[in-house]
């Protein structure tokens, strides 16, 4: 599907987004291992999030959708069902990776499998951390799916201890404290700099022992008794108000609210970086929705000035520099993004597939090994880009198109239902005009 976006002028209003669909993945899977009737409202029902819910099916767990709720009846980890076919991920690397560790821990001999761009992404490190926990986990040709893992003898539980990652991933940390339920002895997770810790919060909430010896270091006890069943209603999902916050600051005349809003300080990295570069946010939390913060972001049109990220930044904001390359092509000097090289195994490799698509509309951009420097402001013009079946792309490109000097065709534009359908009727209702 093609998408065509027309430049314009002020975009003004209110909205909300999708519910967060990282938050969405770990409600599923641990709604399904805990004990009675977890209730999930505001759930995005996406592309992504389905994979998670076909998974539960392959599992035997009984769940329903109405609305926007979802409904999920868990039995705990020993009533998973041993499934028969290959457990299909879709798309979704986090469906495939925390499957893996929740699996690994309730000793549920299973093989998982993906769609191409899947099967391309790499399982090498998770198949590593998991092993360290003597997990019986097999990938092709050493680090893609399909993924086996094999039943341990006895019913023998893992082993403890500690697993120390050579890269900041949220994934891969909540995989290990997944396996780690299914433990013989606490399990901890060491992190180069600190991830998003949804896992650990709902884990706490279920009545798990979860400690925090420092932000980079979390260990987990393997519980003795049943997790509580959850009751949710899940944020608005940052890394979606992303792409609005970005289109109101670049589009000159626009101001734009994002309600219900997640705030966890471990995704909104972004907000911290445009600020530096000169951006009007007002953040105003509303409170905690199970053991998220929440609150309102209001934004405006400002000049913006270039940028520097990198370290503990980069986690803090992994899914947010689309969005941000689109801001830096807007703002006055150099803005140079370093030390993010995962962003090369996202659904895109998105550093190459950004400065392609961006230089493709006029941007001025250098590609890195580890990131990418930009220099702005330049004009955008207008043209056909590809998304690389990345839904974040396709946003990014979508919002560039709205500050180009003519409309901007992406191509494969149907991705962006993977984490945010209603993006375009969001943008159509603040103002803007696509077809
Ligand atoms: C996610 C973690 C991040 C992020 C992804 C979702 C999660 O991946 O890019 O979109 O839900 O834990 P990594 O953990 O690989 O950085």
């Amino acid at each position: 599907m093609n998408l065509t976006v027309h430049p314009h002028g002020p975009l003004s209003g209110a909205s909300t987004v999708p519910g967060d669909k990282s938050i969405a993945h770990r409600a599923v899977l641990l709604g399904a291992v805990a004990e009675g009737e977890s209730r999930i409202e505001n759930f995005p029902f996406a592309g992504v999030t389905r994979a998670t819910l076909h998974v539960l099916t392959g599992l035997g767990v009984e769940w329903e959708a109405t609305a926007s709720t979802l409904r999920i009846v868990g039995n705990g980890r020993s009533d998973l069902t041993t499934p028969i076919r290959p457990l299909e991920c879709g798309n979704s690397a986090t469906t495939m990776r925390l499957t893996t560790g929740l699996l690994s821990g309730a000793n549920v001999p299973a093989v998982l499998d993906g769609s191409n761009g899947l099967r391309r992404r790499p399982m090498g490190p998770l198949v590593q951390a998991l092993r360290e926990l003597e997990v019986p986990v097999h990938a092709m040709d050493g680090g893609h799916a399909p993924l086996t893992l094999a039943a341990r003898s006895n019913g023998r539980a893992l082993r403890g201890g500690i697993v120390q990652l050579d890269a900041p991933s949220a994934q891969l940390k909540s995989a290990v404290l997944l396996a780690g339920l299914g433990a013989s002895a606490p399990v901890t997770v060491i992190e180069p700099a600190p991830s998003r810790d949804h896992t650990e919060r709902m884990l706490r909430s279920m009545g798990v022992e979860i400690t925090s010896e420092a932000p980079e270091r979390v260990t987990l006890t393997p519980p003795s008794s049943p997790l509580r069943p959850l009751r949710l209603a899940l944020p608005g999902d940052f890394s979606s108000a992303a792409f609005l916050i970005t289109v109101a600051i670049i589009l000159p005349g626009s101001s734009i609210t994002v309600l219900d809003v997640g705030l966890n300080p471990g995704r909104t990295g972004l907000l911290e970086v445009l600020s530096a570069m000169g951006a009007r946010i007002a953040v105003q939390p509303t409170g905690e929705r199970t053991g998220e913060p929440i609150g309102r972001i209001s934004v405006a049109h400002a000049p913006l000035r270039g940028a520097r990220v990198s370290g503990a930044l980069v986690p803090r904001m992994i899914d947010e520099f689309p969005a941000l390359a689109v801001a830096a092509v807007c703002a006055h000097g150099e803005t140079r993004v370093r030390q993010a090289e995962s962003l090369r195994s996202k659904e895109s490799d998105r550093i190459a597939a950004l400065v392609n698509e961006l230089r493709a509309l006029g941007a001025n951009i250098e590609e890195h090994p580890d990131g990418f420097t930009i220099h702005g402001p330049t004009p955008l013009r207008g043209g056909v880009v590809q998304c690389h079946g990345d839904h974040r792309l396709a946003m990014a490109l979508a919002i560039a198109g709205l500050a180009a000097a003519d409309p901007v065709t992406i191509a494969g534009a149907e991705a962006i239902d993977e984490s945010f359908p209603g993006f375009s009727e969001t943008l159509h209702s603040l103002g803007a005009q696509l077809e």
